[in-house]
């Protein structure tokens, strides 16, 4: 049977009418950190992958939710440059996420008109795994509904010691001058350049960290946490962050 989306209205307010989300005013882009897979597993006495397992079914459903919601953009940290230190198994594990992932689920992602794209270093992932992430991305360039954004093998410090270098190139080669260094340029040589910066970060399992994601571009973002370990994130818990956003005073600095 086809699916259908965006929801049509009346069916969008039966979701979650108590929480008396305003679904007109949906946050565009949504980040989230996807914390607490192993503790999952751990307390189920399960190996820590079961969690990654469990997560990734999490990511499917919430992506869908997404979609339905109207959000344009949603970033989920999938793999961060510090997380090559962990286990080879783990490591392996996590790498065959998006292979299974995209095997199963690119079809749906492709009907609800999502558009798959990446941040990060993807040139350092296993071979499977960029086969996989640029069939995607190739298969839903055309979408312009949902962009469905992962952080894989990305790290904030990384990423804008690498926009530093660039710029310092165009400058030495005499292509810009340091004068025309600015907010806007830096930000135009970030992996996010095409993308909006996130309205909302959401980090579950209790941790209230950033662990170098989108240093730069959660400058001005709403931070939601909750003690949720990711594996039982689920819809309701995605409409109470973004209904806590939507009560939120956002100044920019300014009263
Ligand atoms: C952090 O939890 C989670 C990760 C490092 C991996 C997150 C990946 C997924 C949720 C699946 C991604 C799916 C796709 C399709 C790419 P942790 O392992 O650090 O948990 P802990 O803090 O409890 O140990």
């Amino acid at each position: 049977m086809p699916i259908k989306f965006p929801f049509t209205k009346s069916k969008k307010q039966t979701l979650n009418r108590t929480l008396g989300l305003d679904y007109d005013h949906i946050p565009k882009h949504v980040a989230i950190i996807m914390d607490g897979n192993g503790r999952w597993a751990k307390n189920k006495g399960m190996p820590r992958i079961a969690g990654h397992k469990e997560g990734m079914s999490v990511v499917k459903r919430i992506v869908r939710h997404a979609s339905d919601l109207g959000l344009h953009v949603l970033t989920l940290y999938a793999f961060s440059t510090e997380n090559w230190k962990r286990p080879k198994n783990e490591v392996d594990f996590l790498m065959k996420l998006p292979v299974d992932f995209l095997g199963t689920y690119l079809p749906e992602l492709i009907e609800r008109n999502v558009q798959v794209q990446t941040i990060g270093d993807v040139s350092l992932l296993p071979p499977h795994t960029r086969k996989a992430i640029n069939e995607a991305i190739e298969k839903t360039s055309k979408n312009n509904g949902l962009i469905l954004n992962f952080a894989l093998n990305y790290g904030s410090r990384f990423e804008m010691v690498h926009a530093v270098k660039e710029i310092a190139e165009k400058v030495e080669k005499g292509d810009i001058s340091s004068d025309e260094v600015n907010e806007d340029l830096f930000s135009s040589h970030l992996y996010t350049s095409d993308l909006l910066e996130p309205d909302l970060l959401i980090r579950t399992s209790g941790e209230q960290r950033l662990s170098n994601f989108l240093l730069w571009q959660l400058a001005y973002s709403e931070f939601w946490f909750t003690e949720v370990f990711w594996p039982d994130f689920d819809e309701s818990h995605f409409e109470k962050a973004l209904c806590d956003y939507q009560n939120r005073k956002r100044r920019y600095g300014g009263i």
